[in-house]
């Protein structure tokens, strides 16, 4: 059962509720999302960007452009980012009345960002797995996943994108921004190709592969990609 959106006080989680984190997260991404300092160490906005190779701000603001400057109605984010992009977002949401609600399966990153809100956004923080939304068909107006989809196996990746897109209404817009392979002509896509496949095992997927392969609804409602940083980074829009 979800909570209902008090007036006055959006920023909630739900108290009591624990969802299970998949094996992947606790396998691979123990040191990033779920280790008790994870939090302290990587919650640095020039750490995202560093990460990012510089990156951040024009990953974020490409992925809000694209929502748009007001959001009314409702929108979701499928999982926390590190650094600003939800207070951003907020924002975005505040300004055209509508409501934010930001699923995670970590209870921890769900408190931090409540930390992060100033009180009185118009967000709902709820625990669950991308996976397994328990939200109803066609109730968000748009979705937005930032760098969530390469952290993941293929088959959970598949569910991800299948919830999404079942949860977002026919003509909404579902905007994903993420890896992708760089140029030939990239120095990282040698230097970065080690790493990733040691500390990101799945993400290379997404070097070898179009998103889309993933949802292959999208073939039938329509989906296009733009490149950043000399195609190491990608945002794929999803018409649903
Ligand atoms: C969006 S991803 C990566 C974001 C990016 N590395 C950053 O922080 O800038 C990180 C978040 O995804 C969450 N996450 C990973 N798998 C998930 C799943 N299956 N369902 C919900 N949240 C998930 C993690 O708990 C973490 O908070």
């Amino acid at each position: 059962m979800l909570p209902s959106a008090v007036a006055g006080s959006l920023a909630e989680s739900q108290p009591g509720r624990n969802v299970k984190a998949p094996h992947y997260l606790t396998a691979h991404y123990w040191w990033a999302y779920v280790h008790p300092r994870a939090v302290w160490f990587f919650e640095r906005q020039w750490l995202v960007n560093l990460i990012l190779w510089g990156n951040y701000t024009r990953l974020r603001n490409a992925a809000m452009t694209e929502l748009g400057d007001e959001l009314p109605g409702t929108t979701l984010q499928v999982a926390c980012v590190y650094g600003d992009l939800t207070g951003r977002l907020t924002q975005r949401v505040a300004a055209g009345g509508g409501r934010l609600d930001i699923v995670d399966v970590l209870p921890m990153q769900l408190e931090n960002l409540r930390n992060k809100l100033p009180p009185g956004a118009p967000a709902r923080l709820l625990a669950m797995d991308s996976a397994d939304l328990r939200l109803p068909d066609a109730s968000y107006d748009r979705a937005l996943l930032f760098f969530l989809l390469h952290e993941q196996p293929a088959a959970h990746r598949e569910r991800t994108l299948s919830e999404v897109f079942r949860v977002v209404r026919p003509g909404g817009e579902i905007v994903i921004v993420d890896y992708a392979l760089p140029r030939w002509w990239h120095p990282l896509r040698y230097l970065w190709r080690p790493l990733l496949a040691t500390l990101e095992p799945f993400a290379l997927d997404l070097w070898r592969d179009e998103i889309v392969r993933w949802l292959p609804a999208a073939a039938q409602t329509g989906w296009r990609k733009q490149s950043f940083f000399g195609g190491l980074y990608q945002k794929v829009v999803i018409r649903r």
